[in-house]
């Protein structure tokens, strides 16, 4: 029967966030873009969707991401859906960062929430929002313009981001791994290795998973096809397996995790920063 196959986000949790969000507010939002024009502007046709991101409905939502639905509600609940507080919980990705990045990247940005917090961090750096949804990007934008935030934002994949090698000293990864199958994982992570300069930093806030491990109800909770999966696996281990050094994971709330790696100094940079010095061997 088809009740029996309900998560508990659709027999309980989504009339709940419904009753407390602002649906009224959420349309009025909604009509001020014109989406049409917006997300044309933002779309990158050549983007091929892949399967997993293309059939699932994430957060009970018919077309996921792809629609203008997704991008517009989805401030509105996550403000409480990331216990005890969303900025608190946010907060924990920039704190783990520990140079002073002057090009940012952040992958699978959604509407830009962590983006505008690092831009706010790192004012002087250039900070840059990637994303599949073009109407998340929409949103992106519209907040980071409100906001007055300089941010530059791309529609792309982040598997295959189209930058060049060594082009960033930041990249950040915010509540996108639990989305993503874990051979999609490891690309994304092996993706941020090629993209980051030696010594940079690849920084991941996202659910708890030794937590999430030990409350397999929450991992049904909130319509994420890939969470389980996600629970099971380990970002850490995820990274070293692509190369980064020094990772560490500290849980961040109980409920969520913060893991930092770093791209290792190749000997090939030690030998021209020694030699720049006037300390070449040769
Ligand atoms: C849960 S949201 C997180 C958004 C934002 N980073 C935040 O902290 O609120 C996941 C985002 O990842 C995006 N996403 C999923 N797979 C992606 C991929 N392969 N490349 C780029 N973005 C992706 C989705 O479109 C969505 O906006």
């Amino acid at each position: 029967m088809a009740t029996d196959r309900k998560t508990l986000w659709e027999q309980f949790l989504s009339p709940i966030v419904r009753s407390i969000v602002d649906e009224e507010a959420m349309l009025r939002l909604s009509r001020r873009i014109d989406w049409e024009t917006e997300v044309q502007r933002r779309r990158n046709e050549s983007i091929v969707y892949p399967d997993y991101y293309r059939t699932s409905n994430f957060h009970g939502i018919e077309g996921g991401y792809l629609t203008a639905g997704a991008a517009v509600s989805y401030d509105p609940i996550t403000q409480y859906v990331l216990p005890p507080n969303e900025m608190w919980v946010r907060a924990g990705l920039i704190e783990a960062v520990r140079s002073k990045p002057r090009r940012i990247l952040d992958l699978g940005c959604g509407t830009g929430s962590t983006t505008r917090l690092l831009k706010q961090a790192f004012s002087e750096a250039t900070v840059i929002g990637l994303d599949l949804s073009p109407y998340m990007l929409v949103m992106a934008n519209y907040q980071a313009v409100l906001a007055g935030s300089d941010i530059v934002w791309k529609h792309g994949n982040a598997e295959e981001t189209g930058f060049d090698d060594e082009s960033f000293d930041l990249i950040s990864l915010s509540l996108l791994l639990h989305e993503t199958p874990p051979d999609v994982s490891q690309r994304i992570l092996n993706e941020c290795f090629r993209l980051l300069k030696s010594g940079g930093e690849a920084i991941v806030l996202d659910g708890n998973q030794a937590a999430l491990r030990q409350t397999p109800w929450l991992t049904n909770v909130f319509e994420e096809p890939y969470i389980q999966a996600y629970a099971e696996g380990s970002v850490g281990q995820w990274m070293q397996k692509v190369g980064f050094e020094a990772v560490e994971t500290r849980e961040h709330w109980w409920l969520h995790q913060v893991t930092r790696g770093v791209k290792p100094l190749v000997v090939r940079d030690f030998e021209t920063s020694i030699s720049g010095e006037g300390l070449a061997f040769a």
